[in-house]
């Protein structure tokens, strides 16, 4: 059984990233920038965006970090994305989600420029994406796309299994899995009103967890040989640590692990793979990669 490590393969690619920025800028070229809104003070949030801009800084990015109180209204939200848009200094952006509850989030992403929306969460972008069109993809479902690939494991005609159809991760998950240049994979999206969950992952090559529920896909739900990739980052009390929580996978890993060819362990598999591939979009961005 192989641990597939997120966070070593992360930091290889941060280093590949840095070593081509320093390229472009001894070339002449500007940093790329990132820059991120945070509405509010939720915790995982904070987390996630401090990761982004301290990403910023090993791969030898600008980065903006713009915070408001969760009482802006939607239009004042609104008005910055605008900003953000005009600012010809600003490569990407990324507006952190979960929104206060009187922000529709859908109004904001489609606010967002297609062409600096590094999320990949427009629907211009998912469009494309869909469509195997040059786009932004959206990081996690790339970040495993990529581990994938870097781990040599084989995925062209297999049978892979997604758990969860949230628009951020299961669905693109699902697209790229099925698609010829990507995964190639004979692809089946499972939720929490399919019926046979079980048989359906049973016969699953590989399986793809991203429903959000702790040790969720247990052993005998596991094809012996099965490589499982867990997306899930739920936070649980946890009083032996510090900051009093730990971070539970979708994935019973104990008892999965020894049964599978190859896992990604939480923390340390996905999670990191994220944020790194929001830096590639960022250097796609700076590059004019996709859109002129
Ligand atoms: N919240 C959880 N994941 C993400 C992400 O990838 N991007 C943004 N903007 N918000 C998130």
């Amino acid at each position: 059984m192989q641990i597939i490590d997120g966070k070593a393969t992360a930091a290889t690619i941060k280093a590949e990233i840095k070593e081509e920025v320093e390229r472009l800028v001894a070339q002449g070229v500007r940093r790329p920038h990132l820059a991120a809104i945070l509405v509010g003070h939720d915790g995982g949030s904070e987390t996630y965006v401090k990761n982004k801009v301290l990403a910023c800084e090993a791969c030898g990015f600008e980065s903006t970090l713009l915070r408001f109180e969760d009482t802006i209204t939607e239009e004042e939200l609104l008005a910055e994305v605008n900003r953000l848009n005009e600012d010809e200094t600003v490569d990407g952006f990324i507006v952190q989600l979960p929104l206060p509850a009187h922000i529709s989030e859908q109004s904001v992403i489609e606010a967002i420029d297609y062409r600096k929306d590094v999320d990949g969460f427009h629907p211009i972008n998912v469009g494309r994406m869909a469509i195997g069109l040059p786009c932004y993809i959206s990081a996690t479902p790339r970040g495993i796309i990529e581990l994938l690939k870097r781990y040599e494991i084989p995925t062209s005609g297999r049978k892979c299994v997604v758990l969860g159809r949230s628009n951020i991760v299961g669905k693109p998950m699902a697209q790229l899995m099925m698609q010829k240049e990507y995964g190639d994979s004979t692809v089946t999206v499972c939720h929490s009103r399919s019926a046979n969950l079980k048989e359906e992952c049973l016969q699953a090559d590989i399986i793809i967890a991203a429903i959000g529920r702790p040790g969720f896909v247990t052993a005998d739900m596991v094809k012996p040989g099965a490589v499982i990739i867990d997306v899930g980052t739920t936070r649980v009390p946890d009083a032996t640590r510090k900051n009093g929580f730990r971070l539970s996978g979708d994935v019973d890993f104990e008892n999965v692990a020894p049964l599978c060819s190859a896992i990604t362990p939480v923390p340390g598999g996905v999670g990191p793979m994220t944020i790194c591939m929001l830096m590639l979009n960022t250097l796609a961005a700076a590059k004019h990669e996709y859109y002129k």
